[in-house]
């Protein structure tokens, strides 16, 4: 661990946050100084017994200690009083929607830079984030959120072909998963659950990131964990083949084309893959079904599959190195995606 690396801490060991601490863990230029939470959860205990191991741990709030201290936890010292030592550069906030607002206010008091999720309201950092369309723009402020799974996902797609030919409206359908493999809480459920009003968040989210894209999205929840998919219908200024569509998307990092023709025919086919390569299943790519990608009339069709679980975690690690000036965009993804396996 080289002494002048960037310190990063994760706050909020959840489905997000210890993904990406783990993710931190394995770039050469930054270092997981430590991770924060305030309960003795399963995924705290699970991940420093294996990918964490060896991690410092801090109560992120000072009056929870004792509860992680009584659970068998080795606890280094509170959040805030870490913050007070001047040690760490970027705090990455993985908390949920309104406590991740509270612990502004606390990295706010101790001047330290913070990413916040996509869960967050777009409020809260004056940069919505997406590594391929906006790098640039984290490199002058203090908060910065990544954006949720879904807008990432729309935000490759559209940007690869909006700066490759230009996209003058787009229509995004959403089949989004009823919650993560963990939330027994939000199930069994047996229905089809539509967002009734349009349109859904998502099309004004992409818009944080890129305010001339013409989007409206429509979306429902089923019952499934594995991940979202959505279909899309992107209108093009200019005429182009599907073989154009396809080129664009194979050379845009972190979209990565498959076959159903090679069995890869649903999303549990494809998650299966995961399985059998990679820790957790992560897919932090956006999977295009080839077969889906046809071009009319100048209007572009596809659907993809959108791992919810992963696909935000390079996102952040790029975040933090455009706060911190660590690496220009391409660098950052290029080095991301080498020191996370992804295509
Ligand atoms: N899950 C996804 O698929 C996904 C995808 C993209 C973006 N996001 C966004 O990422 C953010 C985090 O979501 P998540 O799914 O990772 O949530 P999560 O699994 O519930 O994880 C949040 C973690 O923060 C902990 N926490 C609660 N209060 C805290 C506090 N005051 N200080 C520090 N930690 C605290 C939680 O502990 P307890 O369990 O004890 O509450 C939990 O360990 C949200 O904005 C979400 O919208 C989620």
């Amino acid at each position: 661990m080289a002494n002048d690396d960037a310190n990063i801490v994760v706050n909020g060991i959840g489905t997000v946050g210890k993904r990406v601490a783990h993710a931190v863990k394995k770039q050469d230029d930054m270092d997981l100084y430590g991770v924060a939470d305030v309960a003795p959860t399963a995924d705290l205990r699970s991940n420093l017994e294996g990918p964490l191991e060896g991690t410092r741990l801090f109560c992120s709030v000072p009056d929870k200690v004792e509860d992680l201290e009584e659970a068998g936890f080795k606890v280094e010292d509170d959040l805030p009083s870490l913050l007070d030592t001047g040690k760490i550069d970027l705090v990455v906030d993985a908390t949920p929607p309104e406590i991740d607002e509270k612990n502004k206010e606390v990295y706010e008091e101790k001047g330290v830079k913070a990413i916040f999720q996509g869960g967050a309201d777009a409020s809260i950092a004056p940069v919505s984030f997406n590594a391929l369309a906006n790098y640039g723009e984290a490199g002058d402020v203090d908060w910065v959120r990544v954006v949720s799974c879904n807008t990432t996902s729309l935000t490759r797609t559209l940007w690869s072909l909006d700066s490759n030919i230009g996209v003058e409206k787009a229509i995004g359908n959403l089949v989004r998963r009823g919650g993560d493999p963990p939330q027994d809480s939000r199930g069994p459920i047996n229905s089809i659950v539509p967002v009734t009003h349009i349109p859904s968040h998502h099309g004004p989210d992409v818009q944080e990131i890129m305010p001339d894209l013409n989007i409206t999205t429509l979306a429902v929840k089923v019952p499934t964990t594995l991940s979202h998919l959505h279909m899309i219908n992107a209108d093009l200024s200019e005429s182009v083949s599907r073989e154009d569509v396809l080129r664009i998307f194979e050379k845009t990092p972190r979209i990565r084309l498959f076959e159903a023709e090679q069995g890869y025919d649903s999303t549990a086919k494809i998650i299966e893959r995961f399985r059998d390569q990679r820790l957790r299943y992560d897919m932090p790519e956006v999977a295009v079904w080839e077969e889906t990608v046809e071009v009319e009339d100048n209007t572009a069709y596809w659907i993809h599959q959108v791992h919810q679980e992963s696909i935000i975690v390079p996102e952040n690690i790029d975040a933090i190195r455009a706060m911190l000036n660590l690496a220009d965009r391409d660098e950052s993804i290029r080095k991301t995606n080498d020191n996370l396996g992804i295509e």
